[in-house]
């Protein structure tokens, strides 16, 4: 069942000069979200991805297409029953967006007091709540008081407040170090696990996608280019934008120097293997070179995990007669997983 749907959303804001054309941050989406998953949207810089995120609680009114979370359209509600809605979405952000004046407790209670609930309740659900997020003895410290890692379990703590249905987090843990990043994606898996709650996070760190998402979206220029379970997105990038994203992760070739070094230690045809779980070319090479009485020798390597599936690149460098080996590399680089590295 999805969840949050997107039909044909755009988004322009007026052009920053006088008379010029208004910039499309969001062009055309089209997205479903299932309920209970974790969806993680990646892109450079400028794609549009925040703007998003602001369409689904309706920060931002859509200047065309359809919003709809949990069955009521965004944006087609007056201001009140919105308000409403809203509680249904939690968000937290890359600098947490704290009160920096008011104590941890006054922070998670906040959007309590805005929905009206009693303050025996409000006690009881701010503790049960910096309970869930392991920071049951910071309630009166401030947030200059605590680590960032803190900071944004208060966030999480805050945006929870309301028993949302949907948490939007927009680059919540690249303010933190990696240990401290790792810690926090914990807790929003556990968010996911124990609570339900179905999850939309902006990030440009590959860890983070590998952690936690079900699904990716990616985007560019305002548009989704492409879009599906992690795994495939991962082992199988479609689009260059993905690729390239994907080559953050895991590299196809060492850096620059490190690579002329390799070549000049291995002069020979070098094949680059995508590594997937689902097709066994690292068996393929093996079997054409053993055919062919090549060697092919693996000389550089990056495989890395998600939902315990391997995926990434392996190198190789094929020697031996030169026949044999033109042989062996048309026939492998037949495959869409192969290609030659010059
Ligand atoms: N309030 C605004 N007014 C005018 N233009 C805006 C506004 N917000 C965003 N934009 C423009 O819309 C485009 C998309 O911006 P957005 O912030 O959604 O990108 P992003 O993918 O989140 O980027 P980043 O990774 O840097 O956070 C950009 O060209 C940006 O300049
Ligand atoms: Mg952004």
């Amino acid at each position: 069942m999805s969840i949050i749907t997107l039909e044909h959303v755009s988004k322009a804001y007026p052009s920053p000069g006088r008379g010029g054309d208004p910039v499309t941050a969001v062009d055309d989406v089209s997205v479903e979200i299932a309920e209970g998953t974790i969806t993680a949207v990646i892109g450079y810089s400028g794609a549009g991805k925040s703007t998003l995120v602001r369409l689904i609680n309706a920060l931002e009114p859509v200047t065309s297409g359809r919003v709809v979370v949990r069955g009521q359209e965004l944006s087609a509600l007056p201001e009140r029953q919105l308000r409403r809605a809203r509680r249904d979405i939690g968000m937290i952000f890359q600098q947490f967006n704290l009160m920096e004046s008011k104590t941890v407790f006054r922070n998670v209670e906040f959007p309590l007091r805005l929905a009206g609930i009693p303050a025996e309740r409000r006690r009881e659900r701010v503790r049960e709540l910096l309970d869930f997020v392991g920071l049951a003895d910071r309630a009166d410290n401030h947030p200059d008081q605590l680590s960032g890692g803190q900071k944004q379990r208060v966030g999480i703590a805050r945006a929870l407040a309301t028993s949302p249905s949907v948490l939007l987090a927009d680059e919540a843990t690249s303010a933190l170090d990696p240990e401290t990043t790792q810690d926090v994606l914990e807790l929003l898996r556990r968010v996911n696990d124990e609570l339900g709650v179905t999850m939309v996070v902006i990030t440009h760190e590959m860890d983070v996608v590998r952690a936690l998402a079900d699904q990716v979206v990616v985007m560019e220029h305002g548009r989704v280019v492409e879009q599906g379970d992690v795994y495939r997105v991962l082992s199988d990038p479609r689009q260059p934008v993905t690729r390239r994203f994907m080559r953050t992760l895991v590299r196809p070739t060492p850096p620059h120097a490190e690579f002329a070094e390799l070549r000049r230690l291995h002069p020979g045809r070098l094949l680059s293997v995508r590594v997937r779980d689902d097709h066994d070319v690292q068996g393929l090479v093996e079997r054409v070179a053993g055919r062919e009485g090549v060697c092919a020798e693996l000389v550089y390597g990056g495989v890395n995990t998600v939902q315990g599936r391997g995926f990434g690149y392996l190198l190789h460098e094929l020697t031996g007669p030169a026949d044999a080996v033109t042989r062996a590399v048309d026939e492998l680089t037949a495959d869409e997983c192969i290609e030659e590295v010059a």
